[in-house]
């Protein structure tokens, strides 16, 4: 209902000025630290893929490690993480991704999917999206097939999931923020 909705959208926190003068976080502890708002974003965001397998869910670090873990026991897959770089111990296969400024790299272990697995992609927010493109390229790569996207913000005027359907990845966000 809109009005649960609103709840969800009233338990994010902002600080403004961090981490820089001008920005506006979007800051989800205060979802996460709610027993209701956490269990219902977790349960809205993988709604659609109730009852269709799903062999891994991938999480983006560091926030996307907390709803990605929820909703891999939710639906009973395995769970995944991309990490940014030399932080995984096993060896792996590396996506240089675009950030703000500049680039960075995102890590994945070789082995941690199998080709043609069906991995939902989650993170707790989306902005330019050069995270999460980054994230499934890297997936792609080992031949995985990215059935979703799933982040509780999108900040839409960043044009992240715009980006993400333009690759043929269904996005679902539960709020935004402009
Ligand atoms: C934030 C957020 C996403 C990414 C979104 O992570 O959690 O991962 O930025 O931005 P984008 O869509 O423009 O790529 P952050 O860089 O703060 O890293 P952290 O979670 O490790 O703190
Ligand atoms: N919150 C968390 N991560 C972010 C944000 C934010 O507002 N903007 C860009 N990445």
């Amino acid at each position: 209902t809109p009005e649960l909705a609103h709840d969800l959208k009233a338990s994010v926190r902002t600080i403004p000025d961090y981490p820089k003068p001008g920005i506006m976080f979007r800051d989800i502890t205060t979802l996460l630290g709610d027993p209701r708002a956490f269990r219902r974003a977790v349960d809205e965001l993988v709604h659609p893929w109730a009852g269709s397998k799903i062999d891994k869910v991938a999480g983006i670090e560091a926030r996307g490690f907390i709803i990605g873990g929820a909703i891999a026991h939710q639906v009973s897959s395995g769970f995944v993480p991309i990490r940014k770089k030399g932080k995984l111990p096993h060896a792996c296969v590396s996506m240089s991704y675009a950030l703000e400024y500049g680039t960075d790299i995102i890590e994945m272990h070789v082995d941690a999917i199998a080709p043609g697995e069906r991995v939902i992609l989650v993170d707790d927010l989306i902005a330019t999206g050069g995270t999460a493109e980054g994230a499934i390229k890297l997936l792609r790569q080992t031949g995985a097939e990215v059935v979703a996207a799933c982040f509780i913000i999108d900040l839409p005027d960043l044009g992240g999931a715009a980006k993400l359907r333009g690759m043929g990845v269904p996005v679902r966000t539960l709020m935004e923020f402009g």
